[in-house]
C-alpha cells in the first residue's frame, strides 16, 4: 500500500532543503510527483493563476475543494496541502474546522491558513480537530490588497512573534512569504517546525514556487520567481502551427508539420 507523505514525517525535515510547489489540477499533480516533489500545495493562488482573478479573495471553498481533489486524484504519495479560502476561517473555530473538514474530504492530507498570533487560535482548534495545519506568515496575499499591500516584510520583532505563535499552536511548517533573508534565517533557527520560503532568501529550509510562475506561464511574474521554462511560449507556438494546419487544409490527424507556417 502507498502511504502518502504524513505532516508529521514533513515536520521531521527541519534542517534539510526539500522543494515543495504548487499545483492545482491532476496532471500537473502527477507531473510534479514524476519530478520527485513530494509536497505539494494546492495554493489560492489558483484564483490569480488558474481562474483569471486579479486577487485570492474571490477563490471560493468549493474552488478549493474541487483543485484539491483534481490534484489528489493525480498523485499517489505526495502530501497535498490544500489552501483555506478568505473568509472560511477567520469567523470562528466552528468555521475553520468545518472548512478543514470539507478539504479533507475532498482528498487534502493538510491544510494551510495565512496569519500568525491573530490566528493561532484557529491553527490550534483545527488541530485539535486533527488536522494538520501548515502556517503562512509575512506576506499573506488574501489581505494584502486590503491593507498592508505586497511590500518585503523587514518588521522582525512582529515576524518573530508571528513564528513563534504558529509554532506553539501546533502548525507542522511555516510558509515565509517575502520575508527578508536576515529574518527568514533568524526565523529558520529559532522554531523547529520547517519554514518554506518564497521570496524570502535562501535560508529558509524548504522553497515554493506558484507552479505556473516556474513554468513560464505567468505575464508578470514576481522578481524572486524565476522561470525554469517557457511553456506560454512553446504552448502559444503550438496552436499558431495547429492553426497554420488547419488553414493550410493539412488534417492535424496526420500530426504538426515541421515547417511552421504564418496564420
Ligand atoms: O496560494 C499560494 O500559492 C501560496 C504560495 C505562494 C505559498 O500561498
Amino acid at each position: 500500500m502507498i502511504v502518502r507523505t504524513r505532516a508529521n514525517a514533513i515536520r521531521e525535515r527541519k534542517g534539510r532543503p526539500f522543494a515543495t510547489i504548487t499545483a492545482y489540477d491532476a496532471a500537473f499533480g502527477r507531473a510534479a510527483e514524476n519530478a520527485g516533489i513530494d509536497v505539494i500545495l494546492v495554493g489560492d493562488s489558483l484564483g490569480n493563476v488558474v481562474l483569471g482573478y486579479a486577487s485570492t479573495v474571490s477563490v471560493t471553498l468549493e474552488d478549493m475543494e474541487r483543485h484539491g481533489a483534481a490534484v489528489a486524484r493525480g498523485t499517489r504519495r505526495a502530501h497535498v496541502a490544500v489552501d483555506l479560502p478568505f473568509m472560511s476561517y477567520e469567523p470562528s473555530n466552528e468555521e475553520a474546522i468545518r472548512s478543514a473538514g470539507r478539504l479533507v474530504r475532498a482528498g487534502a492530507s493538510s491544510v494551510k491558513l495565512e496569519g500568525g498570533i491573530e490566528r493561532a487560535e484557529r491553527i490550534a482548534a483545527i488541530v485539535g480537530a486533527n488536522v494538520p495545519v501548515m502556517a503562512h506568515i509575512g506576506v499573506v496575499p488574501q489581505t494584502a490588497s486590503l491593507g498592508e499591500g505586497f511590500r518585503r516584510r523587514t518588521d522582525r520583532e512582529r515576524l518573530l512573534a508571528d513564528a513563534d505563535a504558529v509554532t506553539a499552536a501546533g502548525a507542522f511548517a511555516v510558509v515565509l512569504e517575502m520575508v527578508d533573508a536576515d529574518i527568514a534565517r533568524e526565523i529558520t533557527a529559532r522554531i523547529a517546525i520547517p519554514t518554506i520560503g518564497i521570496g524570502s532568501g535562501p535560508h529558509c529550509d524548504a522553497q515554493i514556487l506558484v507552479l505556473y510562475d516556474l513554468l513560464g506561464l505567468t505575464a508578470d511574474p514576481p522578481p524572486f520567481a524565476k522561470p525554469y521554462a517557457t511553456l506560454g511560449a512553446a504552448a502559444t507556438e503550438a496552436m499558431r502551427r495547429y492553426a497554420a494546419d488547419v488553414v493550410a487544409g493539412r488534417d492535424p490527424a496526420d500530426g504538426p508539420s515541421l515547417e511552421p507556417t504564418a496564420v
